[in-house]
């Protein structure tokens, strides 16, 4: 098993509901480190710069607008294979089906309002990690 980071970042609709301490837990009971953090609020720039490769979706400006409509907790999670235990830990895209004891099962209110994003592949993970946070923000 390889030593991985990946980009998580905790939505509006979790902060809201004040879930970002058991949402963590969830990250640290399953072996990840939380090795950056930090509480945003996005501008509409930073959300559609963010989610790009969704722009020709049809729920691109409702997922920018959602995005924005709130504070979000961008982290670094690192672990063994970390892009894939941090997949199954969160659960699927839609709550609907996700299993039991994800993230998303447990906390997402909607496929949009889902609770957590989390990298897709090692490749976007430095893309997106890069794009939150410099080197020196990063203590492992
Ligand atoms: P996320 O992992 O952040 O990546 C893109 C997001 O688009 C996804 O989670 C969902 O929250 C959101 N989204 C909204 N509608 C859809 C949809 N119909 N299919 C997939 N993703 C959607």
């Amino acid at each position: 098993m390889a030593k991985e980071r990946t980009l998580s970042i905790i939505k509006p609709d979790a902060t809201r509901r004040n879930l970002t301490g058991k949402i963590n837990a969830k990250f640290e009971e399953q072996g990840l480190r939380i090795v950056a953090q930090k509480r945003l609020q996005l501008s509409e720039v930073q959300a559609g710069k963010f989610y790009e490769v969704h722009k020709e979706r049809p729920f691109y400006g409702e997922l920018v607008s959602f995005m924005i409509s709130g504070p979000v907790v961008v982290q670094v999670l690192e672990g063994d294979d970390a892009v894939a235990a941090n997949r199954k830990i969160m659960g699927a895209t839609n709550p609907a089906n996700a299993e039991a004891g994800t993230i998303r099962k447990e906390f997402a209110e909607s496929i949009e309002a889902n609770s957590v994003h989390g990298s897709d592949s090692l490749e976007n993970a430095k893309n997106e990690i890069s794009f939150f946070f410099s080197e020196t923000e990063i203590v492992g």
